[in-house]
């Protein structure tokens, strides 16, 4: 995608469009403070509601204090723009469409797909970890930095977990002991320019599959909308922020109370955007249903799913949107 050099946008790019303008709104999404919450329960129980409210409303919000430093954020973003800007021929090695692969280079825009999107992207498992043999050599601290990235993602996303279990009334650990082992990836995204970006898309509207996504953009540039009621609000970095997102599985798990966000990327003319998107959920094989422990005297909303199946049919549709609602009993 970045080496095509072209100057107009090929007509596949525009059947990846989802319809529906973009609300200048001022950006209301909560941003939510986690500093303190460990140690002080004033904070915590602010902090717990503010997530119970935003997961209920958005299914978005962005937090504070969450325990990645400034440092490693730039340094993930600098890494990522650096991988970029090598020779194509020396990012080609990497480059695969195998979704099994721990670590792999690839595009929103691959020949054979139906939808095609305006980004390239590194993908990496994180847990299980990825293969010693596919952690790429030409990228300077590669796996200093997402090894250390990755870890951290994982304590904040236990952390969030524990405090959405107990939001939903349940015990803190349940969701943890649900995904036991969990599965982590994250996806290093480059939106390179586009000549008309009216015409093309970052990536189309979708929700992601599973519990929760951790995400960090690039400061500076937008791109990033979330669907609210119908309309598309625009989520803008905001400094030392990361944004949070409810995933299908989370929706599922909480036999629908909160609802995963759809959201999507656009482009721009002036100049490329990298963001930094860590999916947390459970592993291929589990079977993921409603808990029972939600369901009493409410019937659950959807159907169980195998986590593996539930993905291939996600490629599958290439994002899809709403591919949850495949899983909802009817006559609820
Ligand atoms: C995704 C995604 C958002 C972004 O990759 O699932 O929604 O800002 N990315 O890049
Ligand atoms: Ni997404």
């Amino acid at each position: 995608m970045v080496d095509l050099g072209i100057d107009h946008v090929p007509n596949e790019y525009l059947t990846s469009i989802c319809k529906g303008i973009t609300i200048k709104a001022p950006n209301n999404l909560p941003i939510i403070d986690l500093s303190g919450i460990d140690s002080d329960d004033l904070k915590r129980k602010s902090a717990a509601e503010a997530i119970h409210l935003a997961c209920q409303k958005w299914g978005f919000f962005q937090v504070m204090g969450h325990g990645i430093s400034n440092e490693l954020m730039q340094d993930i973003i600098k890494m990522v723009h650096y991988f970029f800007n090598l020779p194509a021929k020396e990012r080609m090695v990497y480059y695969s469409t195998d979704i099994y692969k721990s670590f792999r280079f690839s595009t929103g825009s691959v020949a054979s797909a139906k939808k095609k999107f305006w980004s390239d992207y590194l993908f990496q498992h994180c847990q299980p970890a990825v293969h010693e043999d596919d952690v790429p050599e030409s990228i300077p601290n590669y796996r200093k930095i997402t090894s250390n990235y990755a870890k951290a993602v994982d304590e904040l996303a236990r952390k969030l977990l524990r405090i959405i279990a107990q939001n939903l009334g349940l015990d803190w650990q349940i969701l943890e002991k649900h995904l036991d082992p969990p599965k982590q990836t994250m996806k290093m995204t480059y939106y390179p320019q586009c000549p008309c970006p009216d015409q093309a898309i970052g990536i189309g509207c979708h929700a992601d599959p599973g519990t929760i996504t951790v995400l960090q953009q690039e400061l500076g540039v937008e791109g990033l909308e979330v669907n609210y009621n119908g309309q598309w609000i625009p989520v803008k970095p905001v400094e030392g922020a990361l944004v949070i997102n409810v995933a299908d599985m989370l929706q599922i798990l909480s036999n629908n109370k909160y609802k995963s966000a759809e959201h999507r990327v656009l482009v721009n003319t002036k100049r490329p955007r990298v963001s930094i998107a860590s999916f947390y959920g459970p592993t291929d094989d589990k079977h993921i249903a409603p808990l029972e422990e939600l369901l009493g005297d409410n019937p659950p909303v959807f159907k169980a799913c195998l986590f593996r199946e539930y993905m291939d049919n996600f490629y599958k549709n290439h994002l899809g949107t709403r591919n949850i609602e495949t899983l909802r009993i009817l006559n609820n």
